[in-house]
């Protein structure tokens, strides 16, 4: 099935043409953001992966550049990773003192039994990311026996004053130390008997946050893969303790910690020591869901990123849990701001044009609401708050493509009982982009994202509870 141009969105990046997955490479350096990600130049589909790239003044507009990295025969596909800057040139690599390395898992298939061999590699950039040359000692870490073995994400640790390399090792990760991002020494491991009801874990992230009192805390995230039988949250995450060997979960939670209550959320990346106006990291995921990423509507491209959102911790009472918003250089495009009247809108449907609406609904413990996003007169995506339940709701069914994927007809769902325990006011900020729509409640405590996919460009909004406060702005790129 081909999706007709105008659903490609204009805020988020997109690939001009082929397959992607992951964000790869995050990083922040001389006034670029660059972003590679995992990418399959000859088909539409996932196939033998490579590093493509792109490049954005402001996480916004992207300019896509040549492919970063290729397979190569010894070694294989170049699957997920991180960079960094090599400020003082430790690995001598460099003959000045700049230089990035990027770190990624080398993905060789192999014949029946021997399966997969996944080791984490490096490569390094001697003109500020646009080239890349394979480290010639690769891989810099063997696999130590185990079918999954990847995703290694690099930080710098001050109070060491050690380099971390963070991978996935089946359903844990491995933590691994250097002095020079060379050489790296065994550091400790997380997770043996962590929520294991996913069947492997994938692409890790490790960072300090800080809560609105300015205590920081380690925060480890992990992508997770789950069975059908067994449905688990993409992202979760993990708050804790890092002393420059392992991770050590502080603050458990009798419910799991879930990054995003959408399916279309994973392998969130944050970018190398960038940081948001407001000083706080910066992310961005792969706005889709392995279950039924191959068969997505395509327009000979096949993949989008999130919004670029920026991280914190909010504390409340004994709980302290994450925060995204996206980033104001996002929020603060957005103008021409009306109210809905009558509880309905007409949207504009200019090509480019991103709408965000800002839901209030006071009284919301006691009253129930639902409102509609419709997409010509048949199409419309249907929200619902439920406030016996306190879940929120996005019925994406009659946005179904042909022949697609069952799961598609499920409810997403977020469960707010915990953030309405202490208000009675529901409010969501919903930021619709052409095929992707991500919801942020409250102060972005919880978030919802979501893949969609009208046959036309959405065209109004209507309201069928009449409390509803509704506002509206929009940016057109
Ligand atoms: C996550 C993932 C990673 C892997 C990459 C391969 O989506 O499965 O674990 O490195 O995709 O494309």
């Amino acid at each position: 099935m081909t999706l007709p141009a105008p659903y490609r969105p204009s805020i988020h990046f997109t690939p001009e043409t082929s397959w992607i997955n992951d964000p790869n490479g995050c990083i922040y350096h001389q006034g670029l953001y660059h972003l590679f990600f995992q990418y399959y130049p000859d088909d539409i589909k996932w196939g033998p992966m490579h590093w493509g790239h792109a490049t954005s003044p402001d996480l916004i507009k992207w300019s896509q550049h040549d492919i970063a990295l290729y397979p190569d025969s010894s070694l294989g596909a170049i699957f997920s990773g991180s960079a960094v800057n090599d400020k003082h040139n430790v690995s001598g690599l460099f003959n000045d003192d700049k230089g990035l390395i990027a770190f990624y898992t080398s993905h060789l298939e192999r014949k029946a039994p021997l399966g997969p061999l996944q080791q984490q590699c490096i490569a390094f950039s001697k003109d500020n990311g646009f080239t890349w040359e394979k480290y010639e000692k690769n891989p810099v870490i063997t696999n130590p026996g185990i079918p999954d073995f990847r995703d290694p994400k690099v930080i710098y640790h001050e109070e060491s004053g050690h380099w971390i390399l963070i991978a996935v090792a089946g359903q844990q990760v491995n933590f691994y130390k250097s002095l020079d991002l060379l050489t790296w020494e065994d550091a400790g491991v997380f997770g043996k008997d962590q929520h294991n009801d996913s069947l492997v874990w994938e692409c890790p992230d490790l960072m300090q946050l800080q809560d609105q009192y300015g205590t920081s805390y380690w925060v480890l995230f992990i992508s997770c893969v789950s069975s059908q039988e067994k449905p688990f949250p993409p992202m979760q995450y993990f708050i804790g303790e890092f002393d420059g060997h392992t991770f050590k979960e502080t603050h458990q939670d009798d419910r799991v910690n879930v990054v995003d209550d959408g399916y279309d959320f994973y392998a969130a990346q944050s970018f190398f020591e960038a940081k948001s106006e407001s000083d706080k990291p910066i992310w961005l995921a792969w706005a889709n869901h392995w279950p039924y990423a191959n068969l997505i509507p395509n327009d000979g491209w096949r993949g989008t990123m999130s919004l670029p959102r920026e991280l914190s911790l909010l504390k409340k009472a004994n709980e302290i849990a994450l925060a995204q918003q996206p980033i104001s250089a996002v929020s603060d495009h957005f103008t021409h701001t009306s109210t809905a009247s009558e509880n309905t809108l007409i949207l504009p449907t200019a090509a480019g044009t991103v709408h965000k609406l800002s839901v209030r609904l006071p009284n919301a413990n006691q009253s129930s609401a639902n409102f509609e996003v419709k997409a010509g007169a048949s199409q419309s995506a249907i929200f619902n708050w439920d406030s016996s339940s306190k879940t929120f709701s996005l019925d994406r069914s009659a946005l179904k493509p042909e022949h697609f994927h069952d799961l598609y007809d499920q409810l997403v769902v977020a469960d707010l009982s915990k953030e309405m325990a202490e208000t009675d006011i529901l409010s969501a900020d919903i930021y619709i982009d052409q095929s992707i729509i991500e919801v942020f409640f409250f102060d972005g405590e919880r978030v919802m994202t979501s893949l969609v996919f009208p046959n036309t460009t959405f065209s109004s909004f209507v309201s069928h509870t009449e409390q509803l406060n509704t506002t509206y702005s929009m940016v057109t790129i």
